[in-house]
């Protein structure tokens, strides 16, 4: 086994609530795993030694919440947007009729193309949704290729109603035929319930059904709306609830007495011209929040945690340390993982080495391309 000294970091932020972050600090790699961190006068031997120069490092992002298997394009109606309409979700079954028509390859060659240049800007692990196929046969395929992808894979059969469909006989496939077909490939299900989606009593029907099929629950909530959304996932027990855009005292209370996480999406409202979460009320009242990409050809096409970071700071009144603990550790706890979004012993060696001093440079040099170099389970990414 070769062990790996990360030398001369300038400043680590560990993602560690215990010592977040640490000042002139070192790291040992050894198989895949971390294995030492603190001050680098401290640092033990190791067979081989990087040295960062000063630079900053992180824990790899994680991206808790993307849409990455579709086909298809939607400029023309984000240039709509641009020109004054407002977003509704309707655009969902533009992306599911190309989708619909893609073969396999060409939805795993795009699934993979962002997948990679997620992974270029630093996140090492991300959650991939199903949802723009909406027949057994296409969310069946979406989640197969997901799942060569990543092991977060979410079932979103229940995105919108297909336009060939009445409600009720489609959320009976879901809940039934379509989830026995997906949850092989599938660790997560997921529902839009929203306006215009699936409501209160479908989106209990669904997430039920995937529960008792043995997977874990996140839920679409409160994007454009007040809605039933955030208090089902916190009477779920979901890992996350993801949005959470349009809160009430009740809503925040739950999440705050739950231990559901709540994902805010700042790329959706970036790109949808919307006011964005109430991220302070949030924080300030014990919730652990999360940010994550959203990274979808509709509401939100970008795949960069940085960015997104960014966006929490500006626009959130998120501190940096708050907005770079919600891309890391927030997430992993959005995924109910404690072996990534941290660098502590015995965590994956994923890390991102960034070009930058301090962490804050994220939000201070938005849109600058500050990843210097991504370390996925100790190796080092070309
Ligand atoms: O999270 N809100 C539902 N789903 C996606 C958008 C999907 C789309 O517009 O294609 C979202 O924003
Ligand atoms: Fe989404």
């Amino acid at each position: 086994m070769t062990t790996t000294l990360v030398d001369g970091i300038g400043l680590l932020y560990t993602g560690d609530p215990e010592r977040e972050e640490i000042a002139d600090a070192a790291l040992v790699l050894a198989d895949g795993l971390v294995a030492w961190v603190g001050s680098a006068a401290r640092a033990p031997d190791a067979d081989e030694r990087v040295d960062v120069r000063g630079r900053a490092v992180i824990p790899g992002f994680v991206d808790s919440h993307a849409h990455l298997i579709f086909a298809g394009d939607r400029t023309a109606e984000f240039q709509a947007r641009m020109s004054g309409e407002s977003y509704t979700g309707g655009g969902i079954r533009t992306t599911v009729a190309a989708t619909r028509q893609a073969g396999d390859a060409e939805l795993a060659a795009r699934a993979r193309a962002l997948v990679n240049e997620m992974r270029a800007q630093g996140t090492t692990t991300v959650e991939i949704k199903s949802g723009y196929g909406l027949t057994v046969e296409d969310e069946r395929r979406s989640l197969e290729i997901a799942a060569g992808l990543t092991g977060e894979t979410t079932f979103l059969g229940a995105h919108v109603v297909p336009a060939d469909m009445d409600a009720d006989s489609y959320v009976r496939l879901v809940a039934g035929e379509m989830l026995e077909a997906c949850a092989p490939y599938a660790k997560w299900v997921d529902v839009f319930c929203e306006r215009g989606a699936f409501d209160g009593d479908q989106t209990r029907e669904i997430l039920s059904a995937g529960m008792k099929a043995g997977l874990g629950v996140r839920v679409h909530a409160n994007q454009l709306g007040e809605g039933p959304g955030v208090r089902i996932a916190c009477e779920l027990g979901a890992a996350s609830a993801d949005h959470c855009t349009h809160l009430t005292a009740a809503d925040v209370d739950a999440l705050a007495a739950s231990e559901t996480v709540a994902t805010l999406l700042p790329g959706a409202e970036f790109s949808t011209r919307s006011p964005y979460p109430d991220a302070r009320r949030l924080i300030d009242a014990g919730v652990t929040v999360a940010l994550a990409t959203d990274c979808n050809p509709g509401s939100s096409y970008t795949s960069s945690m940085a960015f997104c970071v960014a966006l929490a700071v500006r626009e959130m009144r998120m501190t940096p340390l708050e907005a770079i603990r919600a891309a890391t550790y927030g997430g992993a706890r959005a995924l109910r993982r404690t072996d990534v979004g941290w660098l502590r012993p015995g965590a994956r060696a994923n890390l991102v080495v960034l070009d930058a001093p301090s962490y804050v440079h994220l939000a201070y040099r938005p849109g600058v391309p500050l990843v210097h170099q991504v370390f996925q389970d100790g190796l080092l990414l070309e």
